[in-house]
């Protein structure tokens, strides 16, 4: 009986450990870049180009993100204003992006929201969900987009940043493209695997629980045989 019992808490436990696994490979990586494709769809139900998928843009994005995290309003509102000299100043600076080819961005979306969405309903729900955002989305100036991703807190925050840039030469990132290692989030584009930015408000009390649960087991496991 013991020993089918530990078997059973053992099952449970790899479930539980191999679960989380599962569910970040079905989301493709990352998903600034499956936002990114969202977009592209949209626009092109209206024949409109598709968007060069910018690195150097998605790191900024991310950039943002970082520094409106914790401004999130109810109504899936940033209230957040960096000042425009931030891009050149901070931004830029801090994900490897070549002065030089700043380019001019065209606009922006932000939103955030108390919980994890899955990109096509970040799309519809917290970014693309009134005229005015879906104009800006279909402006033919835009030639370029980036899109960056953090979580912070339980909840999560997302920036679009569209550029009219020329492609392939505006916002290019320094050492051969790519550019400084951002440690927190995802960005579309990006040369680095995403660093789960979906998953980190819960993955510290998941991993602190299955801690103490493999202990547990452990413990209980050699003491019966
Ligand atoms: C975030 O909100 C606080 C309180 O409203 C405000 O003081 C702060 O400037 C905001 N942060 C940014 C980066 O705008
Ligand atoms: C498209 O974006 C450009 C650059 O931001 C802006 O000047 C222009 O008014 C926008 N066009 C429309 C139709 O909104
Ligand atoms: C484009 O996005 C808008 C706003 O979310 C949505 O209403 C529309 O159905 C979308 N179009 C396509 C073809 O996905
Ligand atoms: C930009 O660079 C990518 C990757 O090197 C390449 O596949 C693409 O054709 C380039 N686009 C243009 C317009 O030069």
């Amino acid at each position: 009986m013991a020993h089918r019992l530990c078997f059973f808490e053992w099952l449970l436990l790899c479930h539980l450990l191999l679960s989380p696994v599962v569910v970040c490979s079905n989301k493709h990586g990352n998903p600034a870049n499956e936002l990114v494709d969202i977009i592209n769809n949209n626009r092109s139900s209206q024949k409109l180009p598709k968007l060069n998928d910018s690195p150097g843009l998605g790191c900024m994005a991310l950039q943002y993100v970082e520094l409106c995290k914790g401004n999130c309003t109810s109504g899936n509102a940033v209230n957040c204003k960096p000042p425009e000299d931030e891009f050149t100043e901070v931004f830029a600076p801090n994900c490897g992006v070549e002065l030089p080819t700043f380019g001019t961005i065209t606009g922006h979306i932000v939103g955030c929201q108390s919980k994890y969405l899955e990109p096509s309903e970040a799309f519809s729900r917290v970014l693309v969900k009134d005229k005015n955002t879906l104009s800006l989305l279909r402006n033919k100036s835009h030639n370029e987009v980036g899109v960056g991703l953090v979580g912070f807190h339980k909840s999560f925050f997302w920036c679009v940043l569209f550029s009219d840039g020329t492609i392939n030469s505006t916002f290019v990132l320094e050492d051969r493209g790519e550019g400084i290692k951002q440690k927190k989030g995802c960005f579309s584009g990006s040369a680095y695997p995403c660093s789960d930015g979906e998953k980190i408000a819960a993955s510290y009390d998941t991993i602190l629980i299955l801690g103490f649960l493999f202990v547990y087991l452990y413990n209980i496991c050699t003491t019966i045989y």
